[in-house]
């Protein structure tokens, strides 16, 4: 597999030392961020008084102001985890009410449950892999007991960026369907190329 840890803890703790803080330390616009989180905050299938949310590769927890807004009187118990120290201590004292690990979710025992998983922006850069994404999100819909939601750049694109990576929302679809649930649901550019898969028990 592609995927290397530090290749991409590098990339992060340049950004962060070049950035800090702000949308820009996690290589996103603020518009592109704010977008992709307002769509995954769809996510929700429930109006259960309480909600956990697990929040894969968080950065600066950004996503957890969003749900709040959008969520109005839930209680959501949000736990944000990321590779980058740097990230989870900033998020931790930036959001007192939530909880923040620094993790690698393939190095290390990670055994919670949450109702539902969110990732958003990991796999846009260019050293992100297919194996990498399948593997990230299998190990998502195991720990979540409703559903996960997690957004890519469609390789419908009219133009490509070496800096970020592309995938066909087909053969994705088509491999969550065959191996995760059928209950799916897939928004194909809704903000330019940017794309969101939404899987359910
Ligand atoms: C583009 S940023 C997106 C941050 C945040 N989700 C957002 O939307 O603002 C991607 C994040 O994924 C994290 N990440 C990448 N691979 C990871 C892994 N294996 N485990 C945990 N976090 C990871 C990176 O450190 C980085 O903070």
């Amino acid at each position: 597999m592609k995927f290397d840890a530090d290749e991409v803890k590098a990339l992060y703790k340049k950004s962060w030392a070049d950035h800090a803080p702000g949308p820009a330390v996690v290589l996103e616009s603020e518009e592109g961020q704010r977008v992709r989180h307002e769509k995954l905050a769809e996510i929700r299938r429930d109006d259960a008084p309480s909600v956990s949310v697990l929040d894969l590769g968080c950065g600066l927890g950004a996503l957890y102001d969003t749900l709040k807004r959008r969520w109005p009187g839930t209680m959501i118990r949000y736990h944000g985890v990321d590779i980058v120290e740097e990230f989870i201590d900033y998020a931790g004292k930036m959001h007192k009410d939530a909880q923040f690990s620094c993790v690698n979710v393939f190095d290390q025992e990670f055994n919670h449950e949450f109702d539902y998983t969110i990732i958003s922006g990991v796999f846009n850069n260019s050293i992100i892999d297919g194996e990498f994404l399948r593997k990230a999100v299998s190990w998502s819909f195991e720990r979540s007991r409703i559903g996960i939601g997690f957004d890519f750049i469609s390789s419908y694109a009219n133009f490509v960026d070496e800096r970020m990576s592309y995938f066909d929302p087909v053969d994705l679809l088509r491999w969550v369907i065959e191996s995760l649930s059928r209950k799916v649901r897939l928004e194909h550019h809704f903000f330019r190329v940017n794309t969101a898969i939404f899987v359910y028990r």
